[in-house]
């Protein structure tokens, strides 16, 4: 493993700071569950965010045409994908965005698919809404989980379904789709007109050789007839700033997005999180390159923890994401006895998988963006606990 310490070694005490990851638990919990990492953001970021509050004056902000353009600029060098300022807008958060965008596209009592296991606010932004949840599940070939065309082929010929929630790279299983599943993928939603809505949330956070593939890049029809949610969130760290923005090159869904936004009186992002992701899309690159190898040794120290001490378990290898998906299910739990494993026994604070859906039964979810040592820590609790089950 690495001799040399890197600044994403350094612990830095987040308890005290209002963190909803550190401060909901118990002092002895060890919390791994929210997708949000013990790791300062990049140093421009902090930079920025100092001599703006040095100002004093925090009164309502202007649009921030370099914020758009800085995003721009990003899409272009880090995914290869050419979008116009003029495509973009703005909105508080992907979950509020993948909500609205259900709430203008759909219509009450319409169905949605989601591929099942998957971030479950989707099942909150689609019921809540009064529209109804089809579930595509995911199916696993046995070393990862690829998507049943035939079966989305068969719900999304249903007239009575609409839409389909996109989530690329995917959580919790981690997959960065291929071209060709996308191109698959896209071909089915043109074909019984659904609107697709893409979180992308997780794309930049993509391991070599995979490659992040922006839906709406590939073909114009499939741009037409989709919104992408980006935000700076996830990469750079940055969820308390609620921050993200919608791409769609349709004017008319455009429009009528923005009205929406209007409707509920979100005229204009907070001024703060508008030069933190200017500073973040403008000067984070090295950073997110060291955050990215930083990760991989996670993930590599993760699956020879498990390998060497932890064999029952075992690690579905994510291409992208900071999160690992692991099946339990050898160990012969029920979905209960596996949390108080976990909660109880162990004393970390994982996502419990049947949360994702039924189909998540049996795994958990870990956060693996935290220095190396609380990773180990978390390992080490778990394999106590688990050598302390009856055999
Ligand atoms: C796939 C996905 N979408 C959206 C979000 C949350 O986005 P936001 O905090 O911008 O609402 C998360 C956070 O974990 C996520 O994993």
């Amino acid at each position: 493993m690495d001799l040399e310490k890197t600044a994403f070694d350094h612990i830095i005490e987040r308890r005290g700071t209002g963190s909803m990851k550190w401060d909901l638990a118990e002092p002895d919990l060890l919390p791994l569950w929210v997708a949000d990492m013990d790791f300062e953001a990049p140093a421009a970021v902090k930079e920025t965010l100092i001599e703006r509050a040095h100002h004093g004056i925090f009164g309502y902000g202007a649009p921030a045409p370099g914020c758009d353009e800085a995003v721009v600029g990003w899409l272009r060098r880090r995914q290869g994908w050419s979008v116009t300022t003029e495509q973009l807008s703005f909105c508080p958060g992907v979950i509020p965005a993948v909500s609205l965008l259900i709430r203008l596209f759909t219509l009450p009592g319409e169905g949605v698919i989601v591929q099942t296991p998957v971030y479950y606010p989707f099942y909150d932004c689609i019921s809540r809404n009064g529209r109804r949840i089809v579930e595509n599940p995911l199916a696993f070939d046995g070393k990862r989980y690829v998507m049943d065309f035939d079966d989305l082929e068969r719900k999304a010929a249903d007239s009575r379904t609409t839409a389909v929630i996109l989530c690329s790279p995917h959580n919790p299983v981690g997959r960065v789709w291929t071209e060709e599943e996308l191109h698959r993928f896209g071909e089915i939603c043109l074909r019984h007109g659904l609107f697709v809505i893409a979180d992308e949330i997780h794309g930049d956070l993509v391991y070599r050789p995979n490659r992040q593939i922006p839906f709406a890049s590939l073909d114009e029809a499939f741009a037409a007839s989709s919104a992408l949610c980006i935000a700076p969130s996830k990469t750079f760290n940055l969820a308390g700033l609620q921050f993200s923005m919608v791409v769609m090159a349709d004017k008319q869904r455009r429009e009528r997005f923005r009205d929406g936004l209007l409707a509920l009186g979100l005229k204009r992002p907070n001024i703060f999180a508008q030069v933190a992701a200017e500073a973040a899309y403008l000067h984070g690159e090295p950073w997110l390159e060291g955050l990215l190898a930083y990760l991989e040794g996670n993930i590599a120290f993760l699956r020879d923890f498990l390998d060497r001490r932890l064999p029952e378990l075992r690690l579905i290898e994510p291409e992208g994401t900071y999160l690992a998906w692991i099946d339990c299910r050898a160990l012969g739990l029920s979905s209960q006895e596996l949390e108080v494993l976990m909660l109880r026994d162990a004393r970390v604070w994982l996502d419990e998988g049947y949360i994702f859906g039924d189909a998540g039964a049996g795994f958990e979810r870990i956060v693996l963006a935290c220095p190396r040592k609380v990773l180990e820590e978390a390992l080490m609790r778990i394999e106590k606990a688990v050598r302390a089950l009856p055999r």
